[in-house]
């Protein structure tokens, strides 16, 4: 009861959010992916939803059902998620980059199914890299610091370094660690919120809970702001 009347942390918020993997063709019938599941961010939009916040998720190819109030935008490339976000991130006072974004797409794509040669020889795929769509949307950050930026990331040892040299070289203000690079496709999680005082440890929990602790931390750094 008590809780029906407290304000909802991210009301009248506009919260744009990636996730899943992505996809990079390597000829019609055949890509390059990655193990995201989409769990996180799909948790973090409905928490962000159940917050107040008018949510936008632009996701990968994931199978999972768009939570409830969700606006959801689906793309398969790197350059895809790219495109959308950066269509739609104009007024929005949060982005949080959950996906699992490809870091190279192969440039030399076959518009044809590729078949095996007679010598045996594999294809010879050349990549190029893919635009850093946080650090595009970081680049848009108005005087007046929005939308309020939240990276990912997710580092096989020295997290605690790592996370906050991640967060400094990206420019933003929260950087999420996710621990161990066992967390693709499990329901449980351990995260660590770096911001510019230090880090705070989230304990393994489901990723919904885990998620709704995370908006919360957001909405209280997005009090301290003016609108
Ligand atoms: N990210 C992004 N676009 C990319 C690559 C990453 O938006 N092309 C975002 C991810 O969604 C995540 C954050 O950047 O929020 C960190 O991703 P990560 O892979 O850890 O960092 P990279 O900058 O790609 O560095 P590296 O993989 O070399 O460690
Ligand atoms: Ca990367």
């Amino acid at each position: 009861l008590i809780a029906s009347f407290q304000q909802k942390v991210l009301a009248g918020r506009r919260v744009m959010i990636t996730a899943g993997p992505t996809f990079e063709p390597i000829d019609p019938v055949r890509g390059i992916t990655n193990l995201s599941s989409g769990k996180m961010g799909y948790a973090i939009a409905r928490a962000a939803r159940e917050a107040g916040a008018d949510v936008t998720l632009v996701s990968g190819p994931v199978s999972l059902p768009t939570p409830h109030g969700v606006r959801r935008i689906d793309v398969l490339t790197a350059q895809q998620m790219h495109d959308a976000v950066m269509a739609g991130v104009t007024g929005q006072h949060v982005f949080i980059g959950v996906a699992a974004v490809a870091d190279w797409r192969v440039v030399n794509a076959s518009d044809q199914k590729l078949k095996k040669t007679p010598d045996g020889a594999p294809p010879a795929l050349e990549f190029a890299q893919n635009a850093d769509i946080l650090a595009s949307v970081a680049a848009t950050v108005s005087l007046s610091g929005w939308p309020y930026c939240v990276g990912f990331a997710a580092e096989s040892e020295q997290l605690e370094a790592y996370g906050a040299a991640k967060r400094e070289k990206k420019g933003i203000p929260l950087l999420v660690g996710n621990i161990g690079p066992q967390t693709f496709g499990q329901d449980d999680n351990t995260i660590i919120l770096f911001d510019e005082h230090g880090h705070v440890l989230l304990e393994r929990a489901d990723k919904l809970t885990l998620a709704r602790q995370l908006v919360s931390e957001i909405g209280k750094r997005l009090e301290q702001r003016s609108l």
